[in-house]
């Protein structure tokens, strides 16, 4: 028995493609049209979209629809490619029914777009819609959407929460692609269209997955998702021509070094013929990069580029380029500046088939920060934004934490690039700047645990991913409802209370966590739990500053690191004074003195005590709106989940506890309502 066939019954491997319950939901009107679908043969990926609609049908009506590429004139789904339809070039899908309503057609401007249509007919059949509603069409702006596997040739994921990979183990890759067949199945049902395979952190064999050596079994891989529409790329060790090439150097501007790479591509696309590209981690983190050589990131991404651009292949190049050898002794130095003064400079210089792929924030995926000024300063280069959809610094996937929200704040920021309106989100999608090519990755937080994501109801996040990257102006509510009554059913006391659950679990995280923007008051390494000062004296730039006055982080262009002044105007006014700063941020631009009024009226030190304890109690309110979900629920989803949130109310206690007293014990100040904090 494969690994699908042992998990395929149970609901939380199903995730939101559970078309058993279908059954319920799906509205009778569109019986007669799942009777036979119509599909041209010889399309893989349009016989995936039949297949799934096949399976979806079968779930809600109980028959398996007739597939046949022969029109016979009888009442059914058409399944068609239709270009001229869609000339923009994106992908693009239209869902309409026929004058006399005996067809229901789902056309797309390639076959992609057919499949993506098919699942969004999939989702409105589990969504109860009827035949007379059936009728959308579907664009998305974002060219490359892909999710990114942080998963090392040895099994584990770096900073993954669910499990060993599904990809490999012990150094092998997996022989077992039922999974991966059915991971593929759950990215293309929300628009993924790319799929990184391994880390960014390359180790030793990983190096090795662009040799011969290893290709045939990426191949294999790489044909399942390529049935999905979704393309692979890989993470590369920037000194492969060292480690596996057999050169004496990997200075991107030696012909040799070139030579290498472009072989290496062509080696590459002669096992996968539709092989994506490279994603870069250069000069980050101990990692080798362009630097070591004297030269910068457009010497590197440019070579790599050159090597993949007779294949069609695109360069991912991180942005995520900072010092992390700092002194903490030294105030003047701030992390946040880096991605902003490596980048800035370079802003014309890439290829057009390269796109520096930028993190959300200027730090590193905490609760709360700024959009980085890199969006909105770059103008001339392929962008996209890169977010954590695995629970680094968000809880693990214990904490519940619905991260749409955030997402969709960084995508809705106003850059002022080119005046009022300049979103980021026009900014990634090319509209804003008219680049080529841009769009959003995903740190995956998939695993081998049965759930894929650990905890169940963090499935929420990886759907989230894909439906925000497809269309970003779906909003975090109807994101989170859909994800329910797929899920769910339609019990709406269930969707009602897990849609609110997760619509609140952000702000309840922040609140029992790092306050106003401050970030980073984990445990080192681990990034689970409370420890103020556990990356205070430490080399990684990440500082509060807190004293016995006050705490935050000085970063306006007047008195502090000058990183406010990153900004277009108004942004870098606005965040350069307090009063205008808006408040979730304030820690973040400016160290303030405990006394320091909100416009709440309380104090800084006394918002800090408050928002603990409400967050603490906030913990327990989730856990008991789950708990009064007992028995409406599949009963392993629902202990996964409650087994977590009694996890997630001891956490949030710890954090309380740790946090009030470390600010009381720094000030001397008690909480002015009275409440326990330990002395
Ligand atoms: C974070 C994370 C690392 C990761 C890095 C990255 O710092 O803790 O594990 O490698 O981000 O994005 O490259």
């Amino acid at each position: 028995m494969n690994i699908a066939e042992m998990y395929s019954s149970l609901p939380q491997y199903r995730c939101w493609l559970n078309y058993e319950q279908f059954h319920d939901t799906a509205d009778t009107s569109l019986e007669p049209y799942c009777r036979t679908i119509f599909v041209p043969s010889g399309f893989k990926v349009l016989q995936s979209a039949a297949a799934e609609l096949s399976a979806a049908v079968k779930g809600a009506f109980r028959f398996s629809p007739r597939i046949t590429e022969r029109d016979d004139g009888a009442c059914g789904i058409v399944l068609a490619v239709d270009e001229d339809s869609f000339p923009d070039g994106c992908d693009a899908f239209r869902i309409s029914r026929s004058v006399d309503e005996t067809r229901i057609y789902i056309t797309g401007a390639n076959e992609n777009s057919v499949l993506y249509g098919a699942f969004e007919f999939i989702f409105a059949l589990g969504c109860g819609k009827s035949a007379d509603k059936i009728e959308m069409l579907s664009h998305t702006p974002n060219r490359i959407r892909i999710m990114q596997q942080w998963d090392n040739a040895s099994g584990d994921i770096e900073r993954g929460y669910a499990g060993n990979s599904i990809f490999y183990k012990d150094g092998k890759i997996t022989s077992d692609f039922s999974r991966i067949r059915d991971y593929a199945r759950l990215l293309a049902s929300v628009g993924i269209n790319y799929i990184s395979l391994n880390n960014v952190n390359v180790h030793e064999t990983e190096t090795k997955f662009i040799t011969p050596e290893y290709l045939p079994q990426i191949a294999a891989i790489a044909s399942v998702f390529s049935e999905y529409g979704i393309r692979v790329m890989l993470s590369i060790n920037f000194a492969a021509p060292i480690a596996v090439g057999g050169l004496s150097t990997a200075d991107p501007l030696e012909e040799s070094v070139q030579n290498w790479w472009r072989e290496t591509a062509d080696t590459i696309w002669s096992y996968i013929p539709d092989f994506g590209g490279f994603v870069v981690k250069a000069d980050s983190e101990g990692r080798p990069g362009p630097y070591t050589y004297g030269r910068n990131h457009v010497d590197g991404a440019n070579m790599l580029a050159d090597a993949v651009a007779p294949h069609g292949g695109i360069v991912l190049w991180r942005c995520f380029v900072y010092n992390c050898r700092m002194d903490w002794r030294d105030r003047t130095r701030d992390r946040a500046r880096a991605a902003y003064d490596n980048f800035m400079p370079l802003d014309g210089k890439f290829r057009s088939n390269v796109v520096l792929q930028i993190k959300n924030g200027p730090m590193d995926f905490q609760i709360r920060e700024p959009v980085t000024p890199l969006f909105g300063g770059l103008e001339k280069t392929n962008q996209m934004i890169e977010f954590q959809v695995t629970q680094e610094y968000t809880g693990h996937q214990i904490d519940l934490c619905y991260l749409v929200p955030m997402w969709k704040e960084a995508l809705d920021f106003d850059t002022f690039a080119r005046g009022k309106g300049s979103r980021v989100s026009d900014i990634v999608s090319g509209k804003l700047f008219g680049s080529p090519l841009g769009g959003a990755a995903g740190v995956s937080n998939i695993g081998d645990s049965p759930a894929w994501t650990g905890n169940p109801l963090a499935q929420a996040n990886l759907f989230g991913f894909g439906r925000l990257a497809w269309d970003p102006a779906r909003t975090s509510e109807e994101i989170a409802r859909s994800w329910a009554v797929l899920t769910f059913g339609r019990d709406s006391k269930v969707v009602e209370t897990v849609t609110s659950m997760l619509l609140r679990s952000r702000d309840v995280y922040e609140h029992y966590t790092c306050p106003l923007g401050i970030g980073w008051f984990v445990n080192p390494q681990v990034h689970y739990g409370p420890s103020v000062d556990g990356y205070e004296y430490s080399c990684w730039g990440t500082y509060h500053y807190a004293d016995l006055h006050g705490i935050g982080v000085d970063r306006t262009a007047a008195t502090g690191t000058g990183y406010a002044a990153q900004y277009r105007q108004p942004n870098a006014e606005m965040y350069e004074h307090l009063e205008t700063c808006p408040e979730e941020l304030l820690l973040f631009f400016h160290h303030v003195p405990y006394s320091y009024r909100l416009k709440s009226g309380q104090t800084l030190l006394q918002y800090i005590y408050d928002s603990h304890f409400r967050g603490a109690d906030e913990a327990e309110e989730l856990k008991k709106d789950w708990e009064s979900l007992r028995g409406r629920i599949d009963p392993q989803i629902f202990d996964e989940v409650e087994k977590r949130l009694t996890l997630q109310v001891q956490d949030a206690i710890e954090w309380r506890d740790v946090v009030n007293t470390y600010f009381y014990r720094k000030t001397g100040i008690p909480d002015e309502k009275g409440r326990k904090i330990y002395p």
